[in-house]
């Protein structure tokens, strides 16, 4: 079951959404957010899906994670259908979600409680994982103590480290300052390079979205559908200023004249 009616042994997609519809019933109105909605995550790449803020992003972030179930349509991960299903996906929600009872450490090594490896190895990779994070001085910490920025990374960090293959963000920077977010950015784009974990970004910031990704696909507002999907073509790893581009600024104006014209 795919887009294209492949055989499935042919297909190099890591993650595959197949036509996902999404309908909210709110005080007995309907409400269609999600219309047939198709698009892929390759082993190791970074894509990111940028769209106006209620177009069913976070809705479909919580699909792919199997929190919510479409009306409609199919999700695979390597091919197997893993609609409704949750626990194949590690995510990052859009606040961090880190739990102020357990320290920074605590937190990071959450995702593995349950993966049977030895506590003194998963620990380990922890502090190291923080180390690099430039959070070694907070592991023993909670987290109330932590600036905004410090708890994204600790979320990010928890998000890496668990097992699941591919990575779902939803905004991670959103409620972050500018300068944090940019910090942020190169923060993620230096671990990224390193790791190519396979990354579906939710942004709806069009500078950020260049900057990290291979590819990106341009939500409409609902009922949503795709305007356009775009190729980043700025090689890696990406060089520190490539937003000052002519190729960026164009590719940003490319973009944001898309989201202009689905407006009016
Ligand atoms: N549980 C829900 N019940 C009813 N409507 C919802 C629910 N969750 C989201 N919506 C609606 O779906 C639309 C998309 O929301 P969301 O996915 O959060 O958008 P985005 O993340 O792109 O800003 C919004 O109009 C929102 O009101
Ligand atoms: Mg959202």
């Amino acid at each position: 079951m795919n887009p294209n009616g492949n055989p499935k042994s042919e297909r190099h997609d890591h993650l595959t959404i197949d036509r996902i519809s999404m309908t909210f019933s709110d005080r007995g109105r309907e409400e269609r957010v999600l219309n047939e909605i198709s698009l892929h995550v390759d082993k190791g790449e970074f894509v990111s899906i940028i769209g106006p803020s209620g177009s069913g992003k976070s809705t479909l972030f919580h699909l792919i994670g199997g929190l919510l179930k479409p009306n409609s349509g199919h999700i695979l991960l390597d091919g197997t259908e893993i609609t409704g299903d949750v626990g194949h996906i590690s995510y990052m929600p859009q606040q961090h979600a880190l739990l102020p009872w357990r320290t920074v450490r605590n937190n990071v090594i959450l995702s593995q409680e349950l993966s049977g490896r030895r506590k003194s190895e998963v620990r380990r990779e922890a502090d190291r994982w923080l180390e690099r994070a430039g959070l070694a001085d907070y592991a023993d910490r909670y987290p109330h103590l932590l600036s905004g920025g410090m708890k994204q990374r600790v979320s990010f960090v928890r998000a890496l480290l668990s097992p699941q293959e591919l990575l779902i963000l939803d905004e991670p920077f959103g409620s972050l300052d500018e300068l944090t977010r940019l910090d942020m950015q190169r923060w993620l784009l230096d671990i990224w390079e390193q790791e190519r974990r396979s990354v579906l970004f939710i942004t709806h910031s069009i500078d950020e979205a260049i900057l990290l990704s291979d590819r990106i696909y341009v939500f409409s507002e609902k009922p949503t559908h795709i305007l356009k999907e775009v190729k980043v073509p700025f090689e890696r790893p990406r060089k520190e200023g490539i937003s000052l581009l002519a190729e960026f600024a164009s590719l940003k104006q490319d973009i944001y004249f898309t989201m202009k014209a689905d407006r009016s």
